[in-house]
């Protein structure tokens, strides 16, 4: 089955474990997983229209009526473990998500299609650059995709983040490196947890974990991740 978008980051995260029983690699193809499985989804990212069939019904970005191969947008793939605590992050030192309309959506499988709600990244004010998406399955099958925000409570009292509709905090798009002079690293930190059941019903509970670590600093957890994800925000602003 083609893929109609351009593939164009980074293909992130091959993890190939010696478990892994799951052979869809395709994010617009149906897949069953179980424990330890790797995972393939994307993640697109065009104008909030581009993602609405008629103005009105937000399909997937693997539906073809969506046209978004021939739109302005651009297609991150992932393959993360399932049930494991993963930072998937998107390099924006050449791709400024804005220039390619500032939303994204996660999205994979075809008859058992799922997409998450639209989530606003960057315009030219504002950029978020840190989000928490939740795959959701029952009997191995993915069922819903979500964002989970926490009320910027993670930026509660940084006088440089901005808390915008109450859920996302951003910061000046100013700020970043590449764009007008700023010194800050706006890469996308995206925060995975999985819930539900796998194809032998097994609980996924990294959701759990992530909920009781979300009091603490998640991305001090990440030390390969470089610092300037994380402390750079303290040591800048
Ligand atoms: C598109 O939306 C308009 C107005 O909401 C509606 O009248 C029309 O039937 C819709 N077309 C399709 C193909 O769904
Ligand atoms: C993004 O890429 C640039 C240029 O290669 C690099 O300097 C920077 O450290 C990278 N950022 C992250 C978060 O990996
Ligand atoms: C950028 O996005 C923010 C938050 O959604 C909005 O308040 C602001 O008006 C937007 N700015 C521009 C220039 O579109």
């Amino acid at each position: 089955m083609a893929l109609w978008l351009m593939p164009m980051l980074l293909l992130t995260l091959s993890v190939v474990a010696a478990s892994n029983t799951n052979k869809v690699y395709q994010p617009c193809a149906d897949a069953r997983i179980q424990r330890s499985d790797g995972f393939t989804f994307g993640i697109a990212f065009s104008s909030k229209d581009s993602f609405f069939y008629n103005n009105s019904l937000q399909l997937s970005p693997c539906d073809r009526r969506l046209s978004l191969s021939s739109s302005n947008a651009q297609l991150a793939l992932f393959r993360p473990k399932v049930d494991e605590i993963s930072l998937l992050t998107i390099n924006t030192s050449s791709f400024f998500p804005d220039t390619f309309g500032g939303y994204m959506v996660a999205f994979a499988g075809r008859k058992y299609a799922a997409r998450s709600p639209l989530a606003f990244v960057a315009n030219n004010t504002y950029v978020v650059t840190s989000f928490t998406l939740v795959l959701e399955f029952q009997k191995g099958r993915l069922q819903n995709l979500y964002w989970k925000r926490d009320g910027c409570s993670s930026c509660k009292g940084k006088s440089n983040f901005v808390c915008l509709n109450k859920q996302d905090c951003a910061i000046k798009t100013a700020s970043c490196k590449g764009r007008g002079g700023g010194s800050v690293d706006c890469s996308l930190g995206i925060q995975l947890a999985f819930s539900g059941t796998d194809k032998h019903l097994s609980v996924l509970n990294s959701w759990y974990e992530v909920e009781n670590l979300r009091q603490y600093s998640l991305y001090g957890l990440y030390s390969n991740l470089r610092d300037s994800l994380t402390s750079q925000y303290n040591k800048f602003f």
